[in-house]
């Protein structure tokens, strides 16, 4: 009974994990122990990796699916960081650590500022392949490390690194981590047939890719910075709002803007709400928010 009463419990891993969470490097890096996974692991990403392959044509940016056919991400064993560093470095500067799951911001972003990408070496439960507490093996390096390779997004996530390390200081890191959430983890693009995924967080997501880009309930707006920074999100559901950017290349140019000046404005300007529409909006598809009305009338959120 205790036994299954404890297996029944979500499995807490890292900064969720409270002191027993902390591992003895101050990085908080671990192994990756890729010799540890069983045969369960391997096989549980293989269902992952296999049913999410199958919605991505179409759906993710081509940039995606090349970082995908040219790492060492397959679909028969969860991927060793080692090889996936040796493929990234030469071209990219980047390397992926493992970590035990997700870790105290400043650490993070040291990290990232040393083009270093923090991945969970966990893999998430059989049984909940469609519940995700904590980023995992799946998510970190199927969603994230294939658009590593692409320069823009790699100097991206390395400015981000810096930004939040400064945004930390000067006490607007709620501002910075909105342009995060809306790009590299929930971020559409548009390209010349169509609006594709790129975010993270849809494209290691059974449920969100279609959600993301077929449902008529999410807003999709065109992306726009201050907004953005203004702009709350969801972290236990579907987003209301999609924010979309031109090309992989427009993230390149907020690498170069001061945000000091933008956080004085957006700190001082009223956050606005996941789902809600500006009249200044470039409004792509206003989302009938159908979804979310009945999730909570359903009392889910
Ligand atoms: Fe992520």
């Amino acid at each position: 009974m205790a036994a299954a009463s404890k297996d029944a419990a979500p499995a807490l891993h890292g900064l969720a994990a409270g002191e027993a969470g902390r591992p003895e490097r101050a990085d908080w890096t671990i192994d990756q122990g890729w010799e540890r996974y069983s045969d369960a692991d391997h096989a549980t990403w293989k269902t992952l990796f296999e049913r999410q392959t199958r919605l991505l044509p179409g759906r993710a940016c081509r940039e995606f699916v090349q970082g995908m056919q040219e790492l060492p991400i397959g679909a028969d064993q969860i991927p060793d960081f080692r090889r996936l560093s040796e493929v990234l470095m030469p071209r990219t500067g980047w390397q992926i650590v493992a970590v035990p799951g997700l870790v105290p911001d400043d650490v993070f972003f040291e990290h990232l500022a040393h083009r270093r990408f923090p991945a969970g070496n966990f893999i998430r439960r059989p049984q909940e392949l469609d519940y995700l507490q904590e980023p995992d093996v799946f998510h970190d390096v199927f969603g994230h490390v294939p658009l590593l390779l692409n320069p823009a997004m790699a100097d991206f996530i390395q400015a981000y690194g810096e930004g939040g390390l400064r945004a930390q200081r000067l006490g607007h890191l709620s501002h910075l981590a909105r342009v995060y959430w809306y790009t590299v983890e929930f971020g559409l693009l548009r390209q010349d047939d169509g609006l594709r995924l790129y975010g993270a967080g849809i494209a290691s997501s059974f449920t969100e890719t279609r959600f993301c880009l077929e449902s008529p309930s999410p807003n999709r707006v065109r992306f726009e910075l201050e907004r953005v920074m203004r702009t709350d999100y969801r972290i236990d559901d579907f987003q209301e709002t999609y924010f979309v950017i031109r090309d992989l290349d427009e993230l390149l140019e907020f690498t170069r803007i001061d945000f000091a000046p933008l956080y004085d404005r957006t700190g001082a300007a009223p956050v606005i709400a996941p789902g809600e529409l500006l009249a200044s909006d470039g409004v792509i598809d206003r989302g009938d928010g159908a979804y979310h009305r009945a999730r909570q009338s359903a009392g889910v959120v």
